[in-house]
């Protein structure tokens, strides 16, 4: 078990070349289980309007329903840092991102991510000087998912490429402490990590970040249907819900997952 995670032990642990494992938790049982099997982060996602909720996309997710589900992890957690998503449009105005960001804070949060670039350089600021930590969201951010039309590997061009890197320097030096970036090309994802002094977590963003992050029910091999690519189920292996978060943690941690089948060129 790892006892206080902060910000601060996760910047160490970069610096130092240990990888870091994220998961995302909705609960206070798995909660528990995930913090005592050394986890360092938990995301109370917006995932949940899927994996919980069965919805077909994270917009329906309210501020209330991020704010309960953090209470209940929270209450399980033994030193995991948490995190909680911002919903869709709970952050479209920076007023609107204090007052949502305090309650989620309140609800028990330890950080809050936001999904997208450049535009949200006034909020992070903000949110920083308020004494609210901030984990950025870059790549394929599902929120936007509509504009995307469908969920598609981003950052395959240069220019895109380019444009994500500079939007993440940006997002760093307005004060994010963390970058969680989804489903882009291996060598993107390593460009991140090496142009960035925060942490990089990926999903789907290969190998060379600083952490890996999975949506709980994917690895654990509960979601039926369709099971990303970036994900693997690590019950099949272990057969036991403890044994697969350590199997999981130690794979991260050694660098055995992501393997190449679970990476974008
Ligand atoms: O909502 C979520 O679970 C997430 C992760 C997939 C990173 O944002």
């Amino acid at each position: 078990m790892k006892k206080n995670i902060t910000g601060s032990k996760l910047a160490q642990l970069k610096q130092q070349g240990q990888k870091i494992s994220a998961i995302t938790a909705y609960d206070a049982s798995f909660s528990e289980v995930f913090a005592t099997q050394g986890v360092d982060i938990q995301l109370v996602g917006d995932s949940l309007g899927m994996v919980l909720q069965g919805n077909d996309s994270t917009i329906p997710v309210t501020v209330d329903e991020i704010a309960y589900h953090v209470k209940c992890v929270q209450a399980g957690n033994k030193g995991s840092l948490l995190i909680a998503d911002m919903p869709f449009m709970s952050y479209a105005t920076p007023e609107q991102t204090w007052t949502n960001a305090a309650t989620l804070m309140r609800a028990g949060a330890n950080m809050v991510k936001l999904e997208g670039g450049s535009w949200l350089l006034e909020s992070i600021e903000g949110l920083t000087i308020r004494g609210i930590p901030v984990c950025a969201h870059l790549g394929l951010t599902p929120q936007s998912v509509n504009v995307f039309g469908g969920y598609k590997v981003q950052g395959r061009e240069e220019d895109q490429a380019q444009l994500m890197i500079d939007d993440a320097i940006a997002l760093q030096n307005a004060g994010a402490q963390l970058l969680v970036v989804e489903c882009v090309p291996s060598s993107l994802g390593k460009r991140l990590s090496e142009a960035l002094t925060i942490p990089v977590i990926g999903i789907g963003a290969g190998p060379h970040c600083d952490g890996q992050i999975l949506v709980m029910h994917d690895m654990l091999g509960i979601s039926t249907g369709y099971i990303p690519k970036f994900s693997k189920n690590f019950i099949k292996q272990t057969g036991d819900i403890h044994l697969a978060i350590a199997a999981y943690v130690d794979e991260v941690s050694s660098g055995a997952f992501p393997g190449p089948e679970h990476c974008f060129e």
